[in-house]
Formats: structure tokens, C-alpha cells, sequence
């Protein structure tokens, strides 16, 4: 069974349009939702959750569709958007609390384990987080109330090459025993190399493909050069077609 199930989702702006996205992920797997800035990853994601209002699409996620019980689907979920942050001066315990009373089944031990795990301190204040110690106390809470499946937007976007490397270790743990999959947005094809199970490649708001990284891989191969000996890597991949003249 799916975890999440895109099809057909489209939103309009006045010079943007995510149109006819669709793809699926499976239990226990890693996606990376990769593409240039402005290709439309932040769009896709935000109108999966309805957080901006698509024009067309079903979302299925956990096997129910997403609109119709929106409040149930989010109690299993975790989302993290990088960015925006309206936190800064509140002391982790704060949010925590604001947090822990949103979700019927909040676990305090795991919290507790997942701080300790990670040298989260909650009597700190988010703005004496680093980036990637943020994007740690957002997996902690995610966590906390056994989120199934965890979406994020660009996680690793400013972080220093140990951070990105700790958090996509940590990624690779937390699917393993088949109850969780992730699904993360990123520009960076090495964090794809190291971690995505699948891959979904977003450009100018249309999938160009979406499958297993192997197979991904493959249904690339036409870009490949009479020079090449090798299979493409996904830099060569990315590269070549952002900047091949055959615009596909
Ligand atoms: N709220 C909005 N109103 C109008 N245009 C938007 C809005 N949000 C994003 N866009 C446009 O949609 C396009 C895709 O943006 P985005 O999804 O953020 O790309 P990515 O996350 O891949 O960098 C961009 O051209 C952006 O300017
Ligand atoms: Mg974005």
C-alpha cells in the first residue's frame, strides 16, 4: 500500500503552474523531490497539505484521502518547512508544550529519549539552534507523536557537510523497520545519491520522472554522450537536462 498518493495535483499562479503532478510513495521508503529553485518543489509540497489550496489533484495519504480528513491525516504526519521561522525567541520547552497538546497520541518518553538522542537542551532558544539542530528537534517532535510519514522542505539547505551527512544517516535509521517513509525536497543531488530510495524530478512545474533511483537513473540514458563509458551520475543527470538544447 501507498503511504501517499499524488495524482494530477495542479495550482496556478499567475506565472507558475504545478500542472498535473503525480507520483506515489510505498512504506519504508526514502523520495527526494528534486528540481531547480522555482521548478515548483515547495508549491508541490505546500498543496499535498493544502497549506496554499491546489486547483485540481487527489492526495491519498495512509489511504484515505487527504482533504476529507485532513485533522486525522495530520495527526500522523510531520512537516517541516525551512524557511520561515516564527519561533526565534520561544525556548524549545514552549513549543514543545504548544506541540504536545495538538497530538492525541503524544509519546513523553520518546520525546524525552529523542532530546537526549540528539543533545537537544529545551531551555535553549530556537535562534541558538544551528540549522541542522532545528531540523533535529523537528524529527524529535515529528517523532514524538509516531508520524508515519515525514515531509520536508529542503532540509538540508544550509547545512555544513557533517550536519547534511548526520541527517541523512538519521533519515536512512528512522525508515528501517518499514513503519515510516520520508519524503524531502532538495536541489542537491549528492543528498539523493547518499539517501533517496526514489526519486521524483520536478522542472518548469511538470514531472520529467518519478521512480525507483536505479530506474530513474536509466530512463536518462538518451543524454548520455558516445564519450561516456560510465552510467550518468545524478549531477549529470540534473545538468544535462537543465541545460540541454534537447529541452526536455
Ligand atoms: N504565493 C505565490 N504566489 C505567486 N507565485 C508563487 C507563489 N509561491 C510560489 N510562486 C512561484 O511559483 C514558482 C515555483 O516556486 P517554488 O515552488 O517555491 O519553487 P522551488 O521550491 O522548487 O524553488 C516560482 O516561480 C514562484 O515565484
Ligand atoms: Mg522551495
Amino acid at each position: 500500500m501507498n503511504i501517499l498518493s499524488v495524482q494530477g495535483l495542479t495550482k496556478q499562479y499567475p506565472s507558475f503552474t504545478l500542472q498535473s503532478v503525480s507520483f506515489s510513495l510505498s512504506y519504508g521508503r526514502i523520495m527526494g523531490l528534486i528540481g531547480v529553485n522555482g521548478a515548483g518543489k515547495t508549491t508541490t509540497l505546500k498543496s499535498i497539505l493544502n497549506m496554499v489550496c491546489p486547483d485540481d489533484g487527489q492526495i491519498e495519504m495512509l489511504g484515505r484521502s487527504f482533504p476529507d480528513n485532513e485533522l486525522a491525516c495530520k495527526q500522523e504526519i510531520g512537516v517541516v518547512f525551512g524557511g520561515v521561522d516564527f519561533y526565534q525567541h520561544k525556548k524549545l520547552r514552549d513549543i514543545t508544550n504548544v506541540t504536545r497538546r495538538f497530538y492525541t497520541n503524544w509519546d513523553e518518553s520518546a520525546y524525552q529519549k529523542y532530546m537526549q538522542e540528539f543533545n537537544l537542551d529545551e531551555l535553549k532558544q530556537v535562534k541558538q539552534l544551528s540549522a541542522g539542530m532545528r531540523v533535529k528537534y523537528s524529527i524529535a517532535l515529528a517523532l514524538s507523536h509516531h508520524a508515519k510519514l515525514l515531509i520536508f522542505d529542503e532540509p538540508t539547505s544550509g547545512l555544513d557537510p557533517v550536519s547534511r551527512d548526520d541527517l541523512l544517516v538519521l533519515f536512512r535509521q528512522l525508515i528501517k523497520d518499514g513503519q515510516r517513509s520520508i519524503l524531502f525536497s532538495t536541489h542537491i543531488t549528492s543528498d539523493l545519491e547518499k539517501c533517496a530510495d526514489d526519486i521524483t524530478y520536478i522542472k518548469k512545474g511538470k514531472v520529467l520522472a518519478s521512480a525507483e533511483k536505479e530506474s530513474f537513473i536509466q530512463s536518462f540514458q538518451h543524454l548520455k554522450e558516445p564519450s561516456d563509458s560510465r552510467g550518468l551520475t545524478l549531477e549529470e543527470v540534473m545538468l544535462r537536462t537543465e541545460r540541454g538544447s534537447n529541452n526536455v
